[in-house]
């Protein structure tokens, strides 16, 4: 993994110069492994996966299914911190990942699966689970909640932790599909 990481991060610096790459985290051979979107600023500035706000959620995730985050492997499809400058405080703040990005790391995250060779993957979000699939046509509010086979693949399809925070109805399917995965699990 350090070859495949340090390979991924000169040849990120090439492209994107020195914007910070956030490494997948945790162990490798992990029967269980988490996919995210792509890193936040707090991931950034600590240069760990689901660290800060994003974190909490993740704990209370492992929490009600049982897991310890030192039994799994978490990761993000994309591995930089997508940005832009707010017009009103000229400071970075979090946008979704753009197609230049996607075309450098997608092939990054499916290498990443094949050293991981986890026993089930768990997709958070929509990006997550578009690219992993390797189909565009793949929604998440459609998918979520069920567990999909694919090239020897499991997938199992999740909500996005924090898109469920400010919609009451998505967190409470998102907590029947969390039970659905302890029990898979
Ligand atoms: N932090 C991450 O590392 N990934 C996400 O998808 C969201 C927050």
């Amino acid at each position: 993994m350090e070859r495949f990481n340090r390979e991924m991060e000169e040849e990120s610096r090439r492209k994107f110069g020195s914007r910070r790459v956030v490494f997948g985290d945790g162990r490798i051979n992990a029967e269980i492994m988490l996919i995210g979107e792509a890193p936040g600023g707090e991931e950034e500035k600590q240069g760990r996966p689901f660290v800060g706000k994003a974190g909490k959620n993740l704990d209370e995730f492992l929490e009600i299914v049982g897991l310890d985050r030192e039994d799994i492997y978490i990761s993000n499809v994309v591995k930089l911190r997508p940005f832009k400058l707010s017009p009103k405080t000229n400071k970075p703040v979090n946008r979704p990942p753009d197609r230049e990005e996607l075309d450098f790391f997608v092939p990054y995250l499916h290498r990443e699966i094949e050293l991981v060779k986890p026993k089930l993957i768990v997709t958070l979000g929509n990006f997550a689970l578009k690219y992993v699939l390797m189909d565009k046509s793949a929604v998440i509010g459609v998918c979520h909640g069920k567990l999909i086979e694919k090239d020897g693949k499991r997938i199992f399809p999740l909500y996005h932790p924090a898109s469920v925070i400010y919609d009451r109805a998505k967190g409470t399917v998102y907590l029947e599909d969390l039970h659905k995965l302890k029990e898979i699990l």
